[in-house]
């Protein structure tokens, strides 16, 4: 269970609790313990100064615990790290390596959010997503022991209220990618997204095979004719009383990706039950947005699928139809995420909604272009990448727009039929996004997330966790909350 967030009167030198959480500035100076720092100091008799002079920068997330001997009533104190010119996404961080490092303190109370703008919701969301563990599969799981954090010297509610709807719907996202593709299959997957929207006020429809066949989804049938896993398509639907407006989220739900024919190597396949991060990302922020109260209509279009080399599996060479009638040819079955893309977002666009992002863990080749921490972002429209970037500072996940070459069109012609599926060597990241274009109607402001890279992480940093991040999902919420301001 994630920990209570309160609100706290209490005074940082009067306050009960195993662990009081200060900040520490970095400067040129050395590190700087700020008024509250300074006060604790002094009521410990200068025992934080003199721990944090030798060793100690004020770095983002840096930590040291200093006993308080019984000077007051906090069992202990944190000092840790916030950099030198702190600002919410610093404080998010710092809280986010906070609550593993006090994870066998059950009561503690923080200050990392007082003097920044946003800090109680960023600091609540760090305690809440630095915090969270994938045990399901553990016989002995380590669990955290904390179960409440108090924030002191006046911290809002309903960020603190927004905060923990955000990293909820984020933690969802990561539960979906940990789970194993054996047990996540695409009808898994959809089962728990239609449970998720019973509970959420959204209306959710799973189009199965048979309806997939009738209503002429190549691209996703093609995908999967290699596995004994059937597909889905998992929609779900937010449409609050007096909605300004309507837009549309679509995610790869790609549940295991093999590389079909064009098979993987064992080294690249074993971190492919994350291929499925974009659609949890869109049913994790769907999951939000009642209980955020946003004011928007959100269509959401996740084509689940496993992408396996069976006997009737799609071959090089073949060609598909895709929902709406667009001819593909498939060269190389590994860039799948685009084939099924492309029938969600044709189906996306008939509703004409004022905006259409996806998500998707799409090109290895975004992952060499900007490593494993940053989303790289396409957009028709500036106005929409305007809003992503302004949706990625409320939710300090990084994002960096890449550039969408008409000239460099040319080089997905098919042979064939109206485009195939990979381009030249170099670049590819932006060829996957010039198909996906051409699925989009051109009249509506898109945008593609590319989170090949940020979708799942090595090890523990920040408020990141080690496996799936759950990444974009705090954006996405982020710009559909903007969306009704
Ligand atoms: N799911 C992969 C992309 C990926 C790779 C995500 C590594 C996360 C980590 C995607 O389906 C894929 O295989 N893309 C190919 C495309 C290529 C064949 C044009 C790639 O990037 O190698
Ligand atoms: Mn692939
Ligand atoms: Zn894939």
């Amino acid at each position: 269970m994630p920990p209570e967030i309160e609100i706290s009167t209490d005074a940082p030198t009067d306050v009960r609790c195993d662990a009081l959480v200060v900040a520490a500035t970095a400067s040129d100076e050395g590190p700087k313990l700020g008024q509250i720092g300074g006060a604790v100091d002094a009521a410990l008799d200068g025992a934080l100064s003199k721990f944090i002079e030798n060793n100690f920068k004020g770095k983002v997330g840096e930590f040291q615990i200093v006993p308080t001997h019984g000077k007051i009533p906090a069992g202990a104190v944190a000092v840790v790290g916030v950099g030198s010119e702190p600002k919410a996404a610093e404080v998010r961080r710092a809280a986010g390596t906070t609550a593993r490092r006090l994870a066998q303190y059950a009561t503690i109370a923080s200050t990392l959010h007082v003097g920044i703008d946003d800090g109680a919701r960023a600091a609540a969301e760090g305690f809440l997503l630095g915090g969270y563990r994938f045990t399901k599969y553990r016989s002995d799981p380590e669990q955290s022991r904390t179960e409440r954090v108090a924030f002191l010297d006046g911290a809002s509610q309903d960020e603190v209220k927004r905060a923990e709807i955000a990293a909820r719907a984020t933690s969802l996202a990561r539960d979906f990618v940990n789970e194993p593709a054996v047990t996540l299959t695409p009808t898994e997957f959809a089962r728990r997204a239609e449970e998720m929207a019973s509970g959420s006020g959204l209306e959710a429809e799973i189009l199965d095979e048979a309806e997939l066949e009738r209503r002429g989804f190549g691209g996703i049938l093609g995908v999967a004719r290699g596995s004994d896993e059937p597909p889905r398509l998992i929609t779900l639907r937010y449409a609050p009383s007096g909605a300004k407006g309507k837009v549309a989220l679509v995610g790869k739900g790609i549940t295991f990706d093999s590389g079909g024919l064009s098979l993987k190597d064992a080294k690249s396949m074993e971190t492919m039950k994350t291929d499925m991060s974009g659609g949890a990302a869109v049913v994790a922020a769907m999951s939000a947005l009642s209980d955020l109260d946003v004011k928007v209509e959100v269509n959401a279009y996740v084509p689940a699928t496993e992408n396996m080399p069976g006997g009737r599996a799609i071959k090089p060479g073949d060609t598909i139809k895709h929902y709406g009638g667009r001819f593909s040819e498939v060269l190389n079955t590994d860039a799948e995420g685009r084939l099924v893309l492309a029938d969600a977002l044709a189906l996306a666009s008939e509703q004409k909604p004022d905006a259409i992002i996806d998500v998707a863990t799409l090109t290895g080749a975004m992952m060499v272009a900007l490593g494993k921490k940053v989303t790289g972002y396409f957009s028709s429209d500036d106005a929409l990448a305007t809003e992503i970037e302004a949706a990625a500072r409320v939710s300090g996940e990084r994002f960096w727009r890449m550039p969408i070459l008409d000239d460099y069109r040319s080089d997905i012609d098919s042979e064939i039929a109206d485009v195939k599926n990979i381009g030249t060597r170099w670049g590819g990241a932006i060829y996957a996004a010039l198909f996906l274009r051409d699925f989009v109607d051109r009249a509506i402001p898109w945008a593609h997330l590319d989170i090949a890279g940020p979708a799942r992480a090595d090890s523990d940093m920040d408020e990141v966790t080690r496996g799936g991040t759950g990444v974009a999902t705090r954006t996405l919420i982020a710009w559909l909350e903007g969306r009704t301001a």
